[in-house]
Formats: C-alpha cells, sequence, structure tokens
C-alpha cells in the first residue's frame, strides 16, 4: 500500500507532499505537533491529545486549523489510506505561508500535516531487560509545556544518547533537578515505593502516557508524589522508568552507566507497564 499524507486540504502521494518554502514552520520553527499511538486499529487517548494540541495553539496564538470533528474525520481517513493497524499518527499545525518577517503575519493561514506509518512498539526485550539513560543539561526554551516543533536541543540530547548507546537523555535543570528525556517523562520510584516525577510546569510537557499513568497508580492506590528529584536521588531509587506515545513504559536499568538497584526492571515498573498495555489496548 502506497503511503499518502494529508497537506494543508489535499491527500497526496507522500513522495509528493510538500509544504512551501515560507511555511513558517520550516523557517522559524513557528508551529505545534502531536504523536498519537495507534494500537489494534484504535487511537490511543485521542481526546487528551487533541485537548493538548488546543492549548499548544492558544499559547502561541496559532488558530486552530478545523474544528475537532473535522480532525477527527482527517486522522482517521490518513489512518485508513495508509493501512495503518498498529503505529502512529503524526500531526502538525504551523502559523502558515508568509514573506519571512518574525512577527505574526497579517494574513497567513494555517497549515495542517498529518501522517500516519506502521510501527512496531519498541523491541519487548527493551520493556523486559530496561534500558539505559545518561544525563545531560536541560538547554532548551523556558515553555517545554507547549509541543513546539522546534525541538534542536531534543535533537543533540537523542544524538548524544545514541553515541553513548542509552536510549534517552535526561534533561537537568540548573538546580539539579531532571525536567524531562528528550521525547519521554521522567519518573522514579522510592524506598517507601513511592511513585515521584515531577509536576507539570513550565520545564516539561504535559505528557498524555503520563496523564494515563497517574491514572493507574489513582485508581490501584499507588502512593504518588509529584514533585522534582535530583540525579543522586534517581541513581540511589530502587527503580527508575520513562514514558511516552512511541516507548510506553520502559524501565531504566542504567543512570549514567550506573546500574539503577540491582540492574533489574523493578516489580513497581513492571506491574505499571502491564497495566498501561491493557490501558492502550481498551482506550479509544
Ligand atoms: N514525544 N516530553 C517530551 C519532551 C516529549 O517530546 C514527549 C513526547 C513526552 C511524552 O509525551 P506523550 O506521553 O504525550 O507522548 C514528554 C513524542 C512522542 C515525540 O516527540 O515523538
Amino acid at each position: 500500500m502506497s503511503r499518502v499524507a494529508y497537506v494543508a486540504g489535499q491527500y497526496l502521494p507522500h513522495r509528493q507532499a510538500a509544504v512551501h518554502i515560507e511555511d513558517r514552520g520550516y523557517q522559524f520553527g513557528d508551529g505545534v505537533y502531536e504523536v498519537i499511538a495507534v494500537t489494534g486499529g484504535h487511537l490511543v487517548d485521542e481526546g487528551r491529545h487533541l485537548a493538548r494540541l488546543h492549548r499548544s495553539l492558544t499559547e502561541l496564538r496559532i488558530n486552530q486549523p478545523m474544528s475537532d470533528s473535522a480532525l477527527k474525520i482527517v486522522i482517521r481517513e490518513v489512518v485508513r489510506r495508509n493501512g495503518v493497524d498498529t503505529g502512529i499518527v503524526y500531526l502538525q499545525v504551523t502559523r502558515g505561508v508568509a514573506p519571512r518577517d518574525h512577527a505574526f503575519p497579517k494574513a497567513a493561514k494555517p497549515v495542517l500535516v498529518v501522517t500516519s506509518r506502521r510501527s512496531r512498539p519498541p523491541d519487548p526485550r527493551l520493556g523486559r531487560e530496561g534500558i539505559a539513560v545518561i544525563t545531560i543539561p536541560d538547554i532548551r526554551w523556558q515553555r517545554c509545556d507547549i509541543k513546539s516543533i522546534a525541538l534542536v536541543a531534543a535533537v543533540l540530547g537523542k544524538q548524544q544518547a545514541r553515541e553513548a548507546s542509552a536510549y534517552e537523555a535526561w534533561q537537568v535543570d540548573r538546580e539539579g533537578q531532571v525536567t524531562e528525556g528528550t521525547s519521554t517523562n521522567a519518573w522514579i520510584v522510592t524506598a517507601d515505593n513511592t511513585v515521584v516525577t515531577r509536576a507539570t510546569d513550565h520545564a516539561i510537557l504535559n505528557g498524555v502516557t503520563r496523564a494515563a499513568i497517574l491514572d493507574i497508580i489513582h485508581r490501584e492506590g499507588y502512593r504518588l508524589d509529584e514533585r522534582p528529584f535530583t540525579v543522586a536521588e534517581a541513581k540511589a531509587a530502587p527503580e527508575a522508568f520513562l514514558t511516552s506515545t512511541t516507548a510506553d513504559l520502559l524501565p531504566i536499568v542504567r543512570i549514567d552507566g550506573a546500574p539503577v538497584a540491582d540492574g533489574k526492571p523493578g516489580p513497581l515498573s513492571r506491574k505499571l507497564r502491564d497495566a498501561y498495555f491493557r490501558h492502550a489496548a481498551a482506550a479509544a
């Protein structure tokens, strides 16, 4: 099946799908995006993703390109035309096309792009055996709550992780507290079995997977503390893990080369991972 992309009102063969060279996303990174998982043919937590898209657009004062009900139709049509049963949907909205000038153009129309592709979930071995993270300074801007397409700091961080044979880089703020991974939220479990993750402020993205895990924690009655933690606390913690739409929940077994506890995924991380899969299989 040949791939199809939705670009500014048209369904186009993927090879021919393109945006204008003066699209403000291309020139300024002036836009926002979402990545939604498709599992067994349904969209996982679509409502939360669309709510976050609206929030990102509102914060950047970009008009919504179409109503939610129209957007849902386009998303489903792109998934259908690409024959995606398990994979992702990528949604991007930029401020539009206009002669290059930093201030907002008077008459630009937002440009919506929707693509979808099949992708396997992360190798189950990563879930069973756990992954490594490194820590790096957080050099991003001060509005990481907005899901902006300006991702060069994340690009550099993820590349640094790859070169260190790690799955992810945890970014650390000036106070020595972990903010989040380059494309994932960061979690630890303390010795008294309390799950700890940074509260949603301007320093992190309000992850949709994070929200689903919080629901599970509340439902199952696990202890939770939404607060920042340091790298030292994480290195001494019995368990650590990360979450995102594409990673699901992955246990962390090494931080900066040192093993977390005995270097094996912890029991609570495993339980939350299993519960998350049940949620993703059911959640529309
Ligand atoms: N990344 N933090 C950052 C900086 C992210 O980019 C992401 C998502 C997350 C996790 O959010 P969610 O659970 O809603 O996926 C946290 C997406 C998947 C990406 O850039 O591909």
